[in-house]
């Protein structure tokens, strides 16, 4: 019988994924306390032809070129920048993500964010907590009113679709901005802008977009400034779309009201002055953390390996140039 392909999981999966992937293939998979940093990933690819690795695994040129035998790398996250495609595709491997099955969830994220930094809750929740309701008030934590204000949203793929979709409920204006008109912008009555005129006319800004070189601090002083001083910022893209040093300066000079942040610049490090801040909501980067999605996700994944090592195209092939079928 012949030898089944190794594999590497960086980390545990949910559901039966791993032993879906074990019928296949020798799957390596690393004890909960054991973390592959990059050093080890190094080690452990040597012998691999598939990785199924997540958005934390930096997957760069010193990783690849000791990888001689990988064909697939199954990211299990819609963002695949912790790759290097450029080098990956030089090199005929396969990349792949899984997009659209946590679309709703994370568009769910969004709006609790956005919520939450419009109607204060997190603070709210610590005053009480803390003992500090001592009865109603009627100036006590007001917030900004979402329904019947402009979203604007930057990115208008998938995600920011369904972020829109969402806001019909609230009567909500909605302005987008993306490099080509979306198709379905007009289903969600979205209007294309340019960013300068959707930082203008926002109440809430949500950022949607890949990071990539030109998506990087896309959100700096200058756009901070062009925002109303009542708007407010969610960002459950990749935190280096905004300059997070400049956010902090814009937050705490009250320059826009508020943001809501699930993603950070040097994730899990927070910019200097970050946590200090009242009017700033955080969440630990789990746009798509819900049970049903991270199952969802995994079986995805899984799909992409298996088919790439099979030798099929794989559904989700983000470098396409790479399959010759
Ligand atoms: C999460 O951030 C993802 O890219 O799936």
């Amino acid at each position: 019988m012949p030898l089944k392909p190794k594999v590497l999981v960086t980390r545990d999966l949910p559901g039966d994924a791993i032993s879906r992937l074990r019928e296949r293939f020798q799957v390596d998979l690393p004890t909960p306390d054991e973390e592959i940093g990059h050093g080890r990933l190094v080690e452990h690819l040597e012998d691999k032809q598939g990785l199924l690795c997540f958005l934390t695994d930096r997957i760069d040129a010193d990783v690849l070129a000791n990888a001689q035998l990988l064909k697939v790398i199954s990211v299990c996250a819609v963002g695949f920048n912790n790759v290097d495609i450029k080098e990956t595709t030089r090199r005929g491997i396969f990349v792949t993500n899984t997009p659209g099955v946590l679309r709703e969830t994370t568009a769910d994220l969004t709006w609790a964010l956005l919520l939450a930094a419009a109607r204060r809750i997190p603070e709210g929740d610590r005053m009480v907590r803390s003992g500090g309701f001592v009865g109603w008030s009627p100036s006590l934590l007001l917030g900004h009113d979402v329904h019947g204000k402009t979203l604007g949203i930057v990115g208008m793929g998938d995600i920011g679709t369904a972020v829109a979709r969402r806001a019909a409920g609230f009567g909500m204006r909605i302005l987008y901005h993306n490099r080509n008109p979306s198709p379905l912008a007009a289903e969600v009555g979205a209007e294309m802008v340019s960013l300068d005129h959707l930082l203008r006319d926002a109440d809430f800004v949500s950022l949607h977009v890949p990071l990539s070189q030109s998506t990087f601090h896309l959100i700096g002083k200058r756009e901070l400034d062009m925002m109303k001083p009542t708007a407010i910022l969610i960002n459950v893209s990749r935190g280096e779309v905004i300059d997070e040093a400049a956010l902090v300066e814009a937050l705490k000079k009250d320059r826009i009201a508020g943001a809501g942040l699930d993603v950070f610049e040097n994730e899990p490090k927070l910019a200097p002055g970050l946590v200090g801040l009242a009017n700033v909501v955080l969440a630990p980067h789990i746009g798509s953390a819900s049970f049903e999605t991270r199952e969802r996700m995994a079986k995805m994944a899984v799909g992409n390996l298996v088919d790439g090592l099979e030798g099929r195209r794989p559904q989700n092939l983000v470098n396409p140039e790479v399959f010759r079928g």
